[in-house]
Parts: structure tokens; sequence; C-alpha cells
């Protein structure tokens, strides 16, 4: 198997070579896709690199709207995605329509919108953030009399006790990070009574509440990395604990539930990279006028962190 794997890798090795090409990872894809790629990261890590980087391909190992994300952020580069169909189910939730019809009905409100949106979306948005900064995003707004929030109700649940506003926020949710119960959390404390619980702010609030730390996916790695404590329980989708593991080898990390899969984060295997190097295929292009607005939002958030 291992043997196997490593046959798998070198191929894809030599086919970024020939193509000129980088593969970005989000922190829960599969242990093998996290292996092969030059850069593993949150959402924010990752459109960071995109941005930056000076290859000509980018193979991205995520789900749609971050392919998306890196189109927007580099429309010269090819954007690729081994499976296409890995969409996420949130950013699903809340269409252009939907969001429209709620700016009309607040016209005064500033619109923030969290990264896992279409870029129909992002185009419609005053702010863009990520889990990572949109306590700081919202900061921003003092002045602001109203604000709309979407499309996650949890984070936007986070952010307001954060920054003690009211805003005005839409219905959607992770039905991955959901899956993560309070009695998950207080099960793995009882058998781990000496670990610190990080949580992903896309949980359930009464699972948010019980947390040391509420952290995006890589502020769990530095953090995890950065602390004295040598056990932690993980509230996040599953993937990220394979990084963590093999960042602190010396250290323990205890999936708070271990259902809290995301099937689309695991649609990409190293077999789909192979392929989508060799076809150069599925292409994802985000048509001019709609980059350009949607540019602008995150181009905004951006200027803030
Ligand atoms: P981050 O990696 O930015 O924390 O995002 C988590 C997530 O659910 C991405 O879809
Ligand atoms: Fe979307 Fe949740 Fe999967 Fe992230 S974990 S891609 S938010 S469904």
């Amino acid at each position: 198997m291992a043997k196997e794997t490593s046959v798998l890798g070198n191929k894809i090795k030599e086919l970024k070579k020939k193509r000129n090409a980088i593969i970005l990872a989000h922190n829960y894809q599969l242990p093998e896709v996290q292996d092969a790629a030059d850069y593993r990261g949150d959402s924010l890590e990752l459109s960071r690199i995109a941005a930056k980087t000076d290859a000509e391909v980018i193979v991205f190992c995520g789900v749609y709207f971050m392919a998306e994300t890196a189109s927007i952020l580099s429309p010269d580069k090819k954007v690729i995605m081994p499976d296409i169909n890995a969409g996420c189910p949130m950013a699903n939730m809340l269409k252009a329509d939907d969001l429209k019809k709620l700016k009309a009905e607040h016209p005064k409100a500033v619109t923030v919108g969290y990264v896992n949106t279409s870029a129909e979306v992002k185009a419609e948005l005053d702010y863009c953030c990520t889990s990572t900064n949109a306590v700081a995003v919202v900061n921003v707004l003092k002045n602001s009399e109203e604000i709309i929030f979407v499309p996650d109700k949890y984070l936007a649940d986070f952010v307001e006790k954060k920054t003690g506003r009211k805003m005005i926020i839409w219905n959607g949710f992770c039905p991955t990070h959901i899956k993560i119960l309070p009695e998950d959390v207080k099960c793995e404390k009882k058998f781990h009574p000496f670990a610190k619980v990080m949580v992903h702010p896309e949980c359930l609030p009464q699972v948010v509440s019980m947390a040391d730390a509420v952290l995006s996916t890589s502020q769990m790695a530095k953090f995890a990395k950065e602390s004295e404590a040598t056990e932690f329980i993980v509230g996040t989708e599953i993937g990220l604990v394979y990084r963590l593991k093999k960042d602190n080898p010396k250290k323990e990390f205890y999936p708070a539930a271990e259902r809290a899969v995301c099937p689309n984060m695991k649609r990409t295997t190293e077999e789909k990279i192979i392929s989508a190097l060799e076809e150069m295929k599925e292409e994802v292009k985000v048509p001019e006028d709609i980059r350009k607005r949607a540019k602008k939002s995150i181009d905004r958030m951006l200027e803030i962190v």
C-alpha cells in the first residue's frame, strides 16, 4: 500500500513539473492528498498563496468556492479541480438573489459574507471574511448602523458575542460541524481531563461555549504547536487531526466526534489529481464582470488583516 502511494506521489511530482503547477490542499483533505500538496492551509492562507504564486497552474484540492476564490485572485492562472463536484453545502444555502433581496430589505446595511459563498454572492458583498478574521472585519464596521452577515448563522452568533454587535443573519450552517454535539465534548473531556478543547466557530453555540479556544483550522495548528498542553480535543472536521498529529508527533489529538466528516472534502484523491494534471481539467473560471466585483470584497478583507 505504502509503495503504491509513493508511485502515485512520484507521478504527481513529475506531472506538476511538466505543467508548472502547484497543488494547494485544504486542511480537511485526505492524508495522502495533504502529503501530495505543496501547501496545506485554511481558507485565508490558501487564498493568499493563490494570489502570490508564480506557477501557471493551480490544482485546488478543496471545495468549489475555494477554487473560485483562487480564480478570482489569480485570473491569469489556470485553476483546476481534481473533482469539480466537490461543493460546499453551506455555500449552496445562499444564492445571489437571496442576498440581493436581503440587501433591498435593509438598504443601509453593510454586507459581510463568509468566504464559504459562491463568486456571484461575493460580487454582492461589501466585505468577505474567513473564520480567522470575521471578528476583526466586523470590529472595523463600528460606524455602520446595520450589518448583514451571511451565510453561517453559527459563525454569526460567535461574531455577535465577540463584538457585541447584533447583526442581520442568514439561516445557513455547515452540516458537518453541527454533527459535533455538546455531549461529545463532555464525553471526551471526561476521558481526557487535561486536554485543551479547540473548536471551530462553525460548530453549534453550545459546543463553542465549551471551548478553551475558538479557531480556524490553521489557527488550531498554530495553537497546538505553541501551547504547552500535550493533549487536545479537536472540534472540527476530522481531516485536520492528521495534520496536527504529523506536525506534533509528541502530542495527542482526539477528535470531538469521529462522525464530523465532510464528504465533499474527501472527494479528491491522488488518482484524480493525476487525471487533472494529465487532462488539465476541470477548470474553474469566474466570468470577468463577477470576478472584478467579487475581488473587491476579498481585497477589503485583506486590507483589514
Ligand atoms: P477554515 O479552514 O478556514 O477554518 O475553514 C473551515 C471550513 O469549513 C472550510 O470549508
Ligand atoms: Fe462546507 Fe462544512 Fe464541508 Fe467546510 S466542512 S466545505 S463548511 S460543508
